[in-house]
């Protein structure tokens, strides 16, 4: 797969590199599209440097072309408890199989994407850094982790990549252009408001979707994106910045007896803030790592946080992070000899929360709409609160500015043809994807026959959109829907219960190449509907364990099974 990117394509001619290009490979496995971005960016900048380059996901690489590569450019992301994203699985499986060639006379490099908070930080670019080395790969540049702050740390890897090229690089008067930041990547239409410059959109309405006596409380955001030009596809997401929690804010303030008022400097900035406005805007105070209490450590080596860094004891410093804020370390030790100014300059930029759009552009020009779920819960002695959740559900009205930016998802998109069935199974706000889908093929008067697995805790409160989804069943825009409520019967029922049951007719939807759209909880429900995705396999296409998982990844490679799970 060659980069599509016109920009990209102009640089390499600007080039005009003398004899034979010299060629490389960029590989991303990406689940929310941070790698992929990176990855583009990359080639573009290779590209720059006269370089043919090949980009491509992990999982549309054909492993036998390895062997041909002579410099390969991996950037990975680590998923939950350390697993390499959807995309990424197959050629990470790969590499680490016997089938794998050696591949002495192979550069590479590795950027690991990844987050301090987790036990497992960056193991699958950890893990391909180490298996080329194994296999007999040169490293040129060194492999960097990143934070979830991964720009600048990006940004230097890519500098060393280049460094590391440049000597022999084909084209060297093109690495000045590319030493002087130029980026293809970037100049795509709605490129211009990206994560690390956000657009400031207001919010036009914001209603809670359950009803009285829910459990739950979850809001429709309606967004005015109109003037910005940002433009979104069905399956993108949205980027928003949230602020945290006053009260929180104020209790860390005067647990650590600062001054409210006082000027500190916002995160890798020249700019200065009052305290209170910068810890509520700009940094993440409700997360705590090992790096940062580490850190803090050194700051403060009689506050007894060195009891917490005793070697061989990582366990317990995990589970000591596990579930803690700032306030409850500001309660637990006695930091109060650290200075605000100190103490802020080690934390983490209070990063975007992503939710997937719930609005069709076609449907709502000039609107994205989101479905967020307001989490909260006690946890040791405490009610801890969402940051973005609580902020959207408590404190942000029509009228006010949220910054946001479009995050494309090239792994959860309609397929081209509006006549191929669908099936999308979404519980809770896991449904948010799917009024996009409908809202677009009703838009394109699509004919492809649409089915729907939706599940909540109870009928009367929870069924979210209800009123949507019954006048797209009489429309046919719709043509089958089914609900699990888990909570209205003694037995729970959920999404996969009902999969189940219509096992027969399920089957026959993807012998006539329904795709298959799951989105939500990843932990449990995306599990089980995987597994009961193999069950009706089984039983209904008589296909064994082995070949019902490989009619399944089958159906992934072919992007008719796309997941957006969190
Ligand atoms: P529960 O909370 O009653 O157990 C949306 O959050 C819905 O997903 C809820 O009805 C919730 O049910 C349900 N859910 C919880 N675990 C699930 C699982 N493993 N598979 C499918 N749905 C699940």
């Amino acid at each position: 797969v060659q980069t599509g990117s016109p920009a990209a394509a102009q640089g390499a001619q600007a080039a005009s590199a003398p004899a034979a290009a010299r060629e490389a490979t960029v590989l991303f496995g990406s689940q929310t599209g941070n790698s992929q971005k990176l990855a583009k960016k990359l080639a573009g900048k290779l590209q720059e440097n006269g370089l043919q380059v090949a980009l491509s996901s992990m999982i549309d690489f054909k492993p036998n072309a390895l062997k041909k590569v002579e410099n390969l450019f991996i950037i990975v992301s680590t998923h939950g408890e350390g697993d390499p994203p959807d995309n990424a699985i197959s050629f990470h499986d790969y590499l680490h199989s016997k089938r794998a060639p050696q591949l002495n006379g192979m550069s590479f490099s590795v950027l690991a994407l990844g987050d301090t908070s987790y036990e497992f930080f960056c193991k699958t670019g950890r893990d391909f850094d180490q298996r080329l080395e194994e296999l007999g790969a040169a490293r040129i540049a060194p492999r960097i982790d990143c934070d979830v702050d991964f720009e600048d740390a990006a940004g230097q890897w890519m500098a060393s990549v280049l460094a590391a090229l440049g000597s022999s690089a084909a084209g060297s008067a093109a690495s000045a252009s590319a030493a002087a930041g130029a980026v293809s990547a970037d100049s795509e239409p709605s490129a211009e408001y990206t994560r690390s410059n956000p657009y400031p959109a207001t919010v036009l309405d914001n209603l809670n979707l359950n009803g009285r006596g829910s459990d739950r409380e979850t809001r429709h955001l309606e967004i005015s994106i109109e003037g910005s030009g940002i433009r979104y596809e069905p399956g993108d997401s949205v980027g928003i910045y949230p602020q945290n929690h006053p009260r929180l804010v104020d209790e860390l303030i005067e647990a650590m007896a600062w001054q409210p008022d006082e000027s500190v400097p916002l995160p890798k900035s020249p700019e200065r803030r009052p305290l209170r406005e910068a810890l509520a805007n700009h940094f993440e105070i409700t997360v705590l790592t090992p790096p940062l209490i580490e850190q803090l450590a050194a700051l403060a080596p009689d506050s007894g946080l060195n009891g917490l860094l005793v070697p061989g004891k990582e366990q317990e410093l995990r589970a000591y992070c596990k579930g803690r804020d700032l306030l409850d370390l500001a309660q637990d030790y006695d930091l109060k000899g650290i200075t605000a100014e100190a103490f802020v300059a080690r934390l983490r930029k209070l990063p975007p929360r992503l939710y997937s759009i719930a609005s069709s552009a076609k449907a709502f020009p000039d609107e994205v709409h989101l479905t967020i779920r307001k989490v909260h819960y006690e946890h040791l002695g405490r009610v801890r609160y969402g940051v973005c959740s609580t902020f959207v559900s408590e404190r942000l009205e029509p009228g006010q500015q949220l910054p946001l930016f479009v995050q494309d998802n090239p792994y959860f998109k309609l397929p081209a043809d509006p006549d191929t069935p669908i099936i999308m199974i979404g519980p809770g706000t896991g449904v948010a994807p799917f009024r996009a889908f409908l809202g677009e093929r009703e838009e394109l008067g699509a004919e492809g026959k649409t089915w729907l697995f939706y599940g909540d805790q109870h009928f009367a409160s929870d069924f979210l959109y209800q009123v949507e989804w019954q006048r797209w069943l009489k429309d046919g825009v719709l043509t089958r829907m089914d609900v699990a409520f888990s909570r209205d019967t003694e037995q729970k029922v959920y999404v996969q219960h009902r999969m189940l049951e219509h096992s027969r007719d399920l089957y026959e939807w993807l012998q006539e190449g329904a795709v298959v759209y799951v989105c939500g909880d990843e932990k449990k429900m995306a599990h089980d509907v995987h597994a009961t995705l193999l069950a009706i396999l089984m039983r209904e296409g008589g296909l064994n364990e082995e070949d019902a998982a490989a009619y399944l990844f089958k159906m992934q490679q072919e992007k008719r099974y796309q997941r957006d799970v969190y």
